[in-house]
């Protein structure tokens, strides 16, 4: 039975990838589970799966040399999926450190500790083992006027100190590929949306607003882009590339989705209106009225898009799930799990949201 090990299963992405690679391959694989439980871990997101005999969590901090190598020595590790990292770009920008601290150092903790366990005497590595870096398309910077899509080949320059970090952890995993030919495969994917994203991001912060008609903050003019990707159909790729991507490869992942902020916002608010049944006292409550332009985020990025081109040439993957549909599947996800936003909005999150918008 192929074993993986997916580091940051308890957050947004991870634990969605979770979900697919069990409704996938269901009791023919194993997953084991590392996570810190930072403040955007919770345990909640894999309530379904917890008694399953081939899941395990281990709670552990991938800064934590020791107890990742004991997870490898104790376990016969194939398949790496490197999620976890600090993953807020407005955190990073009032407190870079940890994001050095996580997404780097912690990369790098991850890459040695699979290289010890993976090596053979001859220096060639044991047979059918892979190591998926989870990186971002913002690594390559931001797009402007005239300028068309992130590829493959664009050269890197973040601009964020979360985006710097994960630079820094992406070109780590290809330095181990060029120079230990240990089997590596990055994907640079685009914004992601859906069921469990934690309400610091827009799309759920903007539900989670709306809803308790509380403001809508927009930074800047509001016409920033973002191209966004259905976190399901990002799972499938990740999975079709450690099944078939060219070891070393990097594939950029996207929704062919782009779209403003402000249409994102409209769009929520629209669909928002066409899903709340007319006795819903929440109907009254959503309105256009509650957008509020709000100081711009310090070095905000202009736009981000990618061609999907080499993955879907090389793979046969592409986004399937359109905008439209994807936005109402995951207002559907948030209006059944109302509780699941109550908890995660509780205590820490309500002091980071007074100090990051400055309100009551
Ligand atoms: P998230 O913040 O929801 O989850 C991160 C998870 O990592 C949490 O469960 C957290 O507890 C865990 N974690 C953090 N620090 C840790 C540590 N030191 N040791 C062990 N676990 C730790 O993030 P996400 O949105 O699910 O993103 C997952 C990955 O995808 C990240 O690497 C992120 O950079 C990348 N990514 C995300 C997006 C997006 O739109 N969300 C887009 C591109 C790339
Ligand atoms: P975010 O979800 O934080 O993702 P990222 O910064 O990684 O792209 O933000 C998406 C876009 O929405 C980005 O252009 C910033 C903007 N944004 C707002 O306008 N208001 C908000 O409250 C947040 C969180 C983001």
């Amino acid at each position: 039975m192929r074993t993986y090990l997916v580091t940051g299963g308890a957050g947004f992405i991870g634990s969605n990838y979770i979900h697919y690679m069990f409704r996938k391959y269901g009791g023919s694989i194993r997953i084991i589970n590392v996570d810190a439980l930072t403040y955007a871990g919770n345990l909640e997101n894999l309530k379904d799966v917890e008694n399953q005999d081939n899941y395990t969590f281990i709670r552990a901090d991938i800064r934590d040399r020791e107890a990742i190598e004991k997870i490898f020595a104790e376990n016969d590790i194939d398949r790496v999926v490197h999620f976890a990292a600090e993953s807020h770009v407005d955190r990073s920008i009032r407190n870079p450190e940890i994001f050095v601290e996580t997404n780097v150092l912690g990369t790098l903790v991850m890459l040695n500790a699979a290289k010890k366990a993976w090596e053979l005497p001859d220096g060639t590595y044991k047979e059918d083992k892979r190591f998926l870096y989870v990186s971002t398309d913002e690594v390559y910077g931001s797009l402007e006027e005239g300028d068309t899509y992130f590829y493959e080949t664009t050269p890197f320059a973040p601009h964020s100190p979360y985006s710097a970090s994960k630079a820094s952890g992406d070109m780590l995993t290809k330095a181990y590929w060029d120079t230990y030919r240990f089997p590596v495969n990055i994907t640079s994917c685009s914004n992601n949306y859906g069921p469990y994203q934690f309400p610091e991001k827009l799309i759920p912060l903007i539900i989670n607003n709306a809803l308790q008609g509380k403001k809508l903050p927009v930074y800047g003019d509001g016409k920033n882009v973002r191209d966004w990707l259905y976190v399901d159909d990002h799972a499938k790729a990740i999975d079709m590339v450690q099944e078939k991507g060219r070891l070393g490869e990097r594939y950029n992942i996207g929704g062919h989705n782009e779209k403003q902020n402000i249409e994102i916002v409209n769009i929520i608010l629209e669909t928002l209106q066409e899903m709340l049944s007319e006795d819903d006292p929440r109907k009254a409550l959503v309105s256009k009225d509650l957008i509020t332009y709000v100081e711009d985020r310090k070095g905000h990025d202009r736009r981000y898009a990618i061609a999907p081109d080499k993955i879907k040439e090389e793979i046969g993957w592409y986004p399937e799930t359109m905008f439209k549909e994807g936005i109402r599947l995951t207002i559907q996800w948030f209006f059944e799990h109302e509780d699941w936003m109550k908890n995660v909005t509780s205590g820490d999150y309500q002091k980071y949201y007074e100090e990051m918008y400055q309100v009551k």
